[in-house]
């Protein structure tokens, strides 16, 4: 038995001989030379090995994109952004008028100095007629900031709002109602959709006015979208809300351009 060592081994010979070819052909691609391998084997078919290969990437490119998407979606989900806007985006939003220009670069600027806005509690409220896009704006927002900012959003109705906190009245409820106010407060962003649809009791105003209060103390941004008027939400929301706002450099964003359900039907 020779070391293997030794130059003139038998399988050293072997591996340091030229390499065998032989043209073959592919069914698909034609003549391509193979090299003898070992045995009875041969390489295969160039061209088809690169098919395989960049098949295999485009699937794991595929599912890594689904694995993604579905992570956002589950996010977008728990923080109450509706179904029928997760696929919405400040990028999607037409801006065919110079107003709606300014709500959307006012979307775009909010969005993007987030960490600014988190740190001064810079809070904006959009008002106009519905099918604006105040809602469609804002959940651009939210889904900019969780996705670049790593915030916490919650997007809600204040009848949704309101109804979390009377839940917890129910007699055996397994949160209290201070828990379901704290749930308010918690989020870095807190939109609120359809701000003075019904607002009922005075009790309703006065939690309101806690969660919005404790949300001041802490400098946490509040989004409100209305189809009311400035002087509505302004008697909606009481003046001492207003002018917290205003104080804070907060924004009122006028949506006055006709309805985009209407454009679109037309
Ligand atoms: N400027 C726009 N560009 C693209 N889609 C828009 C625009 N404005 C509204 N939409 C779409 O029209 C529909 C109604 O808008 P929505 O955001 O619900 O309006 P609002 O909240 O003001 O009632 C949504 O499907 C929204 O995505
Ligand atoms: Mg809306
Ligand atoms: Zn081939």
């Amino acid at each position: 038995m020779q070391a293997i060592g030794t130059l003139n081994h038998p399988l050293w010979t072997k591996l340091s001989q030229a390499p065998t070819y032989e043209t073959r052909t592919c069914d698909k691609h034609g003549e391509y030379q193979a090299r003898h391998l070992i045995g009875k084997r041969w390489s295969g078919c160039p061209e088809c090995a690169k098919e395989v290969a960049r098949q295999e990437e485009e699937q794991r490119r595929e599912a890594a994109r689904r694995a993604k998407e579905a992570s956002i979606a589950r996010t977008l989900g728990r923080a109450g952004i509706p179904e029928r806007f997760l696929d919405r985006s400040l990028d999607s939003f037409v801006a065919q008028s110079s107003a709606q220009e300014t709500a959307l670069q006012f979307a775009k600027d909010y969005a993007t100095n987030f960490d600014k806005v988190r740190r001064t509690g810079l809070s904006a409220v959009f008002l106009g007629r519905p099918g604006t896009g105040k809602t469609h704006l804002a959940c651009g927002i939210a889904k900019h900031v969780m996705q670049h900012n790593d915030a916490t959003v919650l997007f809600i109705t204040v009848m949704r709002a309101m109804r979390s906190i009377k839940d917890t009245w129910v007699k055996g409820s397994e949160t209290s109602e201070s828990q379901a106010i704290a749930a308010l407060v918690a989020p870095d962003l807190l939109i609120l959709d359809e701000v003075g649809v019904q607002f009922g009791s005075d009790f309703e105003r006065n939690t309101m006015f806690d969660v919005l209060n404790e949300r001041y103390e802490r400098r946490k941004p509040t989004l409100f979208l209305s189809n009311l008027t400035k002087e509505e939400v302004t008697e909606f929301l009481g003046e001492r809300v207003m002018d917290r706002l205003r104080e804070d450099g907060g924004k009122v964003i006028p949506f006055t351009w006709e309805s985009y359900r209407k454009k679109v039907a037309a």
